[in-house]
């Protein structure tokens, strides 16, 4: 992985952008592979906007399963390997659309969560903020009015925190590397980074284990496991 190392140390600043692939290998199922959330769920059921005004126990049903899933999680190699990078001032942030929280676990300072957290939930009738939502599970009310709380995710037909959203942006455009890790790059406006990248001069390198919409316009591209090939990454710098 000495070519991609190259470019991560040529192309300064790189920033990293992931997403539900950079955490399978922490047991954590992606959304749109064989195996992925979306082949067993209807997005638009579980996950969207519609869906929790519609029956939000049934949304709140599906939130539970996944932290359960999460609560056991630990960072792998992936986030390890982005943890150790930044900590060398080789990667600037890194914007994810995983709401895990495993890149702040491996030690990553700058994350910027375009969709939210899974830990967390927000009252849409008082605006009040909930840090911690699982001790309120099954279905979690607001402390302050009683409404049912809104899982802190991101959901389908909701805008993304504008903050991060308007930061990420900035970051990609301004990037000498976009190294994108673990995305589909299909969902919006997230799958619109790579392109600010290229349009203001910046590379892009891809480590995803499928091939994505942006694999022609990357300087680097490497299909397979995000563990393996980040860890060697790192390790071609440690010994070079
Ligand atoms: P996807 O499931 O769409 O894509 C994950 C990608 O990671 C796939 O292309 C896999 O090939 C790849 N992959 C899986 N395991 C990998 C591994 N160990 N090493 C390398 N690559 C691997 O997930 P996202 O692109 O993150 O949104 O999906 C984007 C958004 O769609 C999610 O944030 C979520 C979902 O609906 C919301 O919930 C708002």
């Amino acid at each position: 992985m000495h070519e991609l190392a190259e470019l991560i140390r040529t192309n300064q600043p790189c920033v990293v952008l992931t997403g539900a692939g950079v955490s399978t290998e922490s047991g954590i199922p992606d959304f749109r592979s064989a195996t992925g959330i979306w082949k067993q769920y209807d997005p638009y059921e579980v996950a969207s906007i519609d869906a929790f005004h519609r029956d939000p126990e049934r949304v709140w049903e599906f939130y539970a399963l996944r932290l359960d899933v999460l609560a056991d999680a630990e960072p792998n190699r992936a986030h390890r390997a982005l943890a150790e990078l930044e900590a060398r001032g080789l990667v600037q942030a890194v914007i994810s659309q995983n709401v895990d929280r495993l890149h702040a676990a491996a030690g990553s300072r700058d994350v910027i969560e375009v969709h939210g957290s899974i830990g967390a939930a927000d009252c849409l009738a008082c605006g009040r903020h909930e840090a911690s939502v699982r001790e309120l599970l099954p279905f979690p009310r607001c402390a302050d009015c009683g409404a049912i709380l809104k899982p802190g995710v991101v959901m389908f037909g909701e805008l993304l925190p504008t903050a991060a959203i308007d930061r990420a942006t900035a970051l990609a455009q301004t990037a000498g590397l976009l190294l994108v890790v673990g995305t589909s790059l299909e969902v919006w406006p997230v799958a619109g980074l790579p392109g600010e990248t290229l349009d203001h001069g910046g590379k892009l390198a891809i480590v995803n284990r499928d091939p994505t919409p942006f694999d022609d316009r990357a300087s680097f591209v490497a299909h397979g496991s995000a563990g393996e090939i980040l860890a060697q990454c790192v390790s071609s710098m440690s010994s070079s």
